[in-house]
């Protein structure tokens, strides 16, 4: 048996190896606390439970999906661009609901990147924009996003290497918590235009946002959508990460292309979780701004118990996640593995993210309160 060589120099993925070292530190008897993955904690809103049931019980969402979607689907994702941002999108062919944007995100480099082309990729940043493009058999570029400039594009600073064909941004982001206004997708956009890239835009946390902060889309920006797409996703808006629904907007012909690909490799969403995904995006939205609150008080929690170790922050506008910098001196990986010995708390090493991420690791807030708390106590307790 011979393995291919882009799937044997692929790394592990991140959260698959975290789990393992979860499983093995509890295997000892700790109490471990995961801040590791971004996975809600907080169940899904019952109406979209009620609507899953419902459809689930009819016969006629158990044959094949739509390969594009149910057009009801693809209407009340457009319908949500309209009403929370202003932007009209044509259903039939702006519009692609996907298994998880993560899926997406992977497969979206297989109708772009040929043997040999690149992809500028955020760094750090989700880690699915590079492993798509090496599976292509392209070659992922950093795009450093440094403190400095607010873990923001500087576009000034970047080369941009012959046969790049895509750039992969996402904001409010993970990992960094970052967050970006318009001028900052205005300048990407025409970055984009200016070198030929599919800008793709990761706005999975949209929703999640702090103290007032309202995300923009990138499709506000005139013009993008000659150039981009963005990507979406229902799992941290309305807890749905194990549903597996999200979906990809904008540019016409990369959603085309896109629908290309995965009409040849997978068979749709269950038809019964796209009617579960129209009751989320149609239905009653008090519950997110409900989970707004309970996510802005526990990254408070953990901005002040960072606080209280000598570790100061800007709390963080957006996302689930806290970008923490490692004391001087510890990389990462190293920071990440103290705090699993010493305090039974897992955190993702920023180096999962790129090279860029070295020094920092990341902390999610995806855990229940009387957890995190404890989380904290520890933290401040390990890092005094
Ligand atoms: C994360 O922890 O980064 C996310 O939950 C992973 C994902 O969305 O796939």
């Amino acid at each position: 048996m011979r393995i291919a060589k882009r799937v044997e120099g692929l790394p592990p993925y991140l959260f698959a190896e975290l789990d393992k070292r979860v499983a093995a530190k509890r295997a000892e008897g700790a109490d471990v606390i995961s801040l590791g993955v971004g996975d809600p904690d907080l169940p899904t809103p019952p109406h979209i439970v009620e609507a899953l049931r419902e459809a689930a019980l009819d016969p006629s969402t158990h044959r094949y999906p739509s390969y594009y979607g149910m057009p009801e689907l693809r209407r009340a994702i457009a319908d949500y661009y309209d009403r929370r941002f202003g932007v009209t999108l044509d259903p039939e062919t702006e519009v692609l609901p996907l298994i998880g944007s993560k899926e997406g995100i992977a497969h979206l480099a297989t109708a772009f990147v040929d043997p040999g082309d690149r992809a500028l990729v955020a760094d750090p940043g989700y880690p699915v924009y590079g492993i798509g493009t090496i599976l292509a058999g392209g070659e992922p570029v950093s795009l450093p996003l440094t403190a400095e400039h607010r873990f923001l594009p500087d576009f000034d600073a970047v080369d941009v290497p012959p046969s790049t064909k895509l750039l992969w941004i996402g904001y409010p982001s993970n990992p960094t918590a970052a967050v970006a206004e318009a001028d900052t997708l205005e300048r990407t956009v025409r970055f984009g235009a200016d070198h030929d890239l599919l800008v793709c835009h990761d706005a999975a946390y949209a929703e999640i946002t702090f103290d007032g902060y309202v995300a923009p889309s990138i499709l506000q920006i005139p013009g993008a959508k000659h150039v981009a797409v963005e990507f979406g996703s229902l799992s941290k808006t309305y807890n749905m990460t194990g549903w597996r629904i999200g979906y990809v907007v904008g540019n016409a012909e990369a959603i085309r292309m896109l629908g290309v690909v995965k009409t040849n490799i997978d068979s749709g969403i269950f038809d019964a979780v796209q009617r579960a995904g129209i009751a989320a995006l149609t239905g009653p939205q008090d519950h997110v701004e409900q989970m707004r609150a309970i996510y802005q008080k526990r990254r408070d929690l953990i901005v002040s118990a960072l606080a209280e170790a000598g570790i100061d922050l800007e709390p963080p506008l957006g996302s689930i996640y806290v970008w923490v910098p490692a004391p001087a001196g510890r990389t990462s990986v190293d920071f990440a593995a103290e705090l699993l010995d010493e305090a039974a708390v897992v955190v993702a090493p920023g180096t999962g993210y790129g090279p860029h991420g070295e020094g920092y690791i990341r902390i999610s807030l995806s855990v229940p309160d009387d957890r995190l708390q404890e989380a904290a106590t520890r933290l401040r307790e390990r890092l005094r």
